[in-house]
């Protein structure tokens, strides 16, 4: 015996608790179900958010009207997201939505993916205009070129740290497939953001294939929201905790 007391576990007891009640990757619904989500986990409320491909505003749908400060833009309304209206660093979030399909940029309206009884799913995915005629890039490549120029204005215009949300949709191009979420992920990280997360949304409903010879790639049934933030050109290795919503 020598007289010592017994000794103390110095084991820290962890912290937290034990929940199924987190936000998930993968959600069967619309955007309007899981834009909120994204939301509430990466967007403090009272935020300066700027969606800079509005639309119909569907995104918004399920959000609450005062959670945020939202700045709406379309090129419907005058507002091109490649020459965005906001000072440097101003804006804490910006949404982005663009075309998605290489059917969208083709340089002559009469050859527009969505005409005749599609003309409503042109409506709500294009401006509905043709690509500017010229040496531009053509199909897949016009996609990503309006990613890509989008993301360097989003980049100008948000704050080191601030948020920017992304919605695409891989395509299969020329019988070739293209998987947009990765060639965005890869470009944006070039241009000094870095993909924090990834949200899949699945369509619940199946969809029509018209005209099917062979079927070759499995037909997309799911979509991505992209979450980046932009990191500080002085401190690219420093990333700040966000206080989510939940
Ligand atoms: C997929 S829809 C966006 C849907 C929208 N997120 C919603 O919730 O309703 C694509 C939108 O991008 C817009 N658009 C296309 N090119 C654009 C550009 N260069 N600048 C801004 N908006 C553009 C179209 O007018 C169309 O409204």
């Amino acid at each position: 015996m020598t007289g010592q007391a017994p000794a103390v576990s110095r084991r820290k007891r962890p912290a937290g608790v034990a929940t199924t009640d987190v936000t998930l990757s993968a959600h069967i619904g619309s955007n309007a179900d899981v834009f909120p989500l994204v939301l509430d986990l990466h967007v403090p409320r009272g935020s300066r958010v700027a969606d800079v491909t509005w639309g119909k505003g569907a995104f918004w749908r399920k959000v609450p009207a005062d959670a945020y400060q939202v700045h709406a833009t379309d090129l419907q309304t005058g507002v091109d997201c490649r020459a965005l209206p906001y000072a440097d660093q101003e804006l804490d979030c910006v949404v982005l939505d663009p075309p998605y399909m290489e059917g969208l940029f083709r340089r002559d309206v009469e050859h527009l993916a969505g005409s005749g009884s599609h003309a409503a799913f042109r409506g709500r995915y294009s401006n509905g205009a043709a690509t500017e005629a010229g040496t531009g890039p053509r199909y897949h490549d016009a996609v990503l070129d309006l990613y890509l120029r989008a993301g360097t204005e989003a980049h100008r215009v948000l704050r080191n740290h601030g948020v920017f949300i992304v919605k695409c949709q891989d395509e299969v191009s020329a019988n070739r497939q293209r998987l947009t979420h990765v060639e965005l992920i890869n470009a944006y990280a070039e241009a000094g953001f870095y993909c924090k997360d990834l949200f899949v949304v699945v369509r619940p409903n199946r969809p029509v294939v018209a005209r099917l010879l062979r079927q070759e790639h499995a037909r997309k049934n799911h979509s991505y929201f992209l979450v980046f933030v932009k990191l500080d050109p002085r401190h690219p290795k420093r990333l700040r905790a966000v206080s989510s919503n939940r």
